[in-house]
């Protein structure tokens, strides 16, 4: 399968995901990362030997049309898998009326959905947070959810302490997802995903 990864920030996400499709075992293969701005990830991807590509909001005149050029250039390397990990801005319709898109999400959604998920866990003080792999819909983090995985939160945590602990377990998470997706397919029924559509 091929996959397209965005990114906003460093890439650590994306950077175990260039790791596992190093095994051509691993079933799914990152043909470009892209971005929305000058993110410090695009330059691990560079040095793989990975297509990349920036397509800045400030340079389009409204959000549908920076969200139809950003689809463009995503189509561009037909993608059988869109994955957003650590994209910092919304898809609109351009983008996932044409592509299927997951996210990988720092809480356990429902709970703590947007930007500031970890610090908003920490605030209201839950004791288990964790990180959620989701396919994206038009809303904020509310698509079907594809996996979950739980995290303590620890006395004398900040957000920066917090933050690690979930990523160290929501990349393991995300590559084994991925892995799966493209080797296996998926079905989803009232929001149910059920990976393994291919009957044997
Ligand atoms: C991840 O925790 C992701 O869920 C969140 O931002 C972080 C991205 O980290 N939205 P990285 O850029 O993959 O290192």
């Amino acid at each position: 399968a091929r996959v397209v990864v965005l990114i906003s920030g460093t890439g650590s996400n994306m950077a175990a995901l260039l790791d596992a499709a190093a095994d051509h075992l691993y079933g799914a293969e990152v043909v470009a990362v892209g971005s929305d701005r000058d993110a410090p990830g695009l330059a691990l991807a560079e040095r793989a030997g990975v297509a990349t590509f920036t397509v800045r909001f400030a340079d389009h005149p409204d959000r549908a049309r920076w969200d139809a050029a950003l689809s463009e250039r995503i189509a561009a390397f037909s993608p059988d898998l869109v994955v957003s990990a650590g994209f910092m801005r919304l898809l609109g319709p351009a983008v996932l009326d044409r592509h299927t898109v997951i996210n990988t999400h720092p809480a356990l959604l429902p709970a703590f959905p947007g930007t500031h998920a970890v610090r908003d866990a920490l605030a209201y003080g839950v004791r288990i947070t964790g990180a959620t792999v989701h396919f994206v819909d038009s809303g904020v983090d509310t698509g079907p959810v594809i996996d979950q995985v739980a995290v303590p939160v620890l006395p004398g945590d900040d957000a920066a302490s917090l933050h690690e602990r979930i990523k160290t377990v929501e990349r393991r998470m995300l590559v084994d997802v991925v892995g799966r997706l493209a080797r296996e397919g998926w079905t989803v029924e009232d929001r149910h995903v059920r990976l393994g559509s291919v009957e044997p």
